[in-house]
């Protein structure tokens, strides 16, 4: 299973991840983690990308394709990945499909995860991750239990500023590639709004038909 979860920031591609990795039994690429973890490990890479994602730009095109192109060509991801948070321009779009038709593959589908912009703002400025587990809570929506609470931290890009400056980028950058999606006939959309739960059923009744 090759699929790709797209959606504006907050819609909830990682809390889904989570789930659909389970029944697939497919890696969890998200290239937002990887960047975060070379910013964190003080990398060149994390050095020309921590200042695009502070601001809520979008890292540029030469510095992700290489680095996700080079991770689907792991041997973990031989029969099938998850990508979360790429492509989100035109160019990485199509440089993920000349990727895998040297490989020989094809993506199954991919996965729009639907939320009106209203929405976004609270998702994202709530948000809080655990730094052990990397399991991601939310003040209001999916508080996290008590003795996990104290530790929880805030990523920086996750300001109501910077996240105004990201939904401006992915209405610009991202969503022109959904329609590049749809013409190749293997787009799906998902409603986001619910609780969590709630669009896991819906993902699941969405990908019923693939195994
Ligand atoms: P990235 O980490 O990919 O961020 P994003 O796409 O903005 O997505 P998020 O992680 O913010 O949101 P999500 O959809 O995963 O939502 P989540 O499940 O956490 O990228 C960060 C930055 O890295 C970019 O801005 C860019 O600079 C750079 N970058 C990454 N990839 C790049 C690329 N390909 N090219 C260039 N630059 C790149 O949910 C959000 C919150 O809402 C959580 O608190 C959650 O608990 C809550 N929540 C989830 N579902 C629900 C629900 N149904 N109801 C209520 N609350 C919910």
């Amino acid at each position: 299973m090759r699929m790709i979860l797209v959606g504006p920031p907050g819609a909830g591609k990682g809390t889904q991840a989570a789930a659909l990795v389970d029944r697939f039994k497919i890696p969890h690429i998200s290239t937002g983690d990887m960047l975060r973890a070379a910013v964190a490990e003080g990398t060149e890479l994390g050095k020309q990308a921590d200042g695009f994602m502070k601001s809520g730009a979008l890292v540029p095109d030469e510095v992700v394709i290489g680095m996700t192109i080079e991770r689907i060509a792991k041997p973990d991801c031989a029969s099938g990945f998850m990508l979360d948070g790429f492509p989100r321009t035109r160019p990485q779009a199509e440089a993920l499909d000349q990727a895998l038709t040297k490989a020989g593959v094809a993506l199954d589908t991919v996965v729009l995860i639907e939320v009106a912009d209203e929405l976004i703002v609270e998702r994202i400025t709530g948000r809080r991750s655990d730094p052990e587990t990397g399991a991601i809570y939310h003040l209001k929506f999916k508080p996290a239990p008590p003795e996990i609470a104290g530790r929880l931290i805030q990523r920086k890009d996750d300001t109501a500023e910077a996240c105004k400056a990201r939904l401006e980028k992915y209405h610009s950058e991202t969503a022109p590639i959904i329609p590049f999606y749809e013409n190749k006939g293997i787009l799906r959309r998902v409603d986001g709004v619910g609780t969590p739960a709630e669009v896991t059923q819906r993902m699941a009744t969405t990908l019923a038909d693939l195994s």
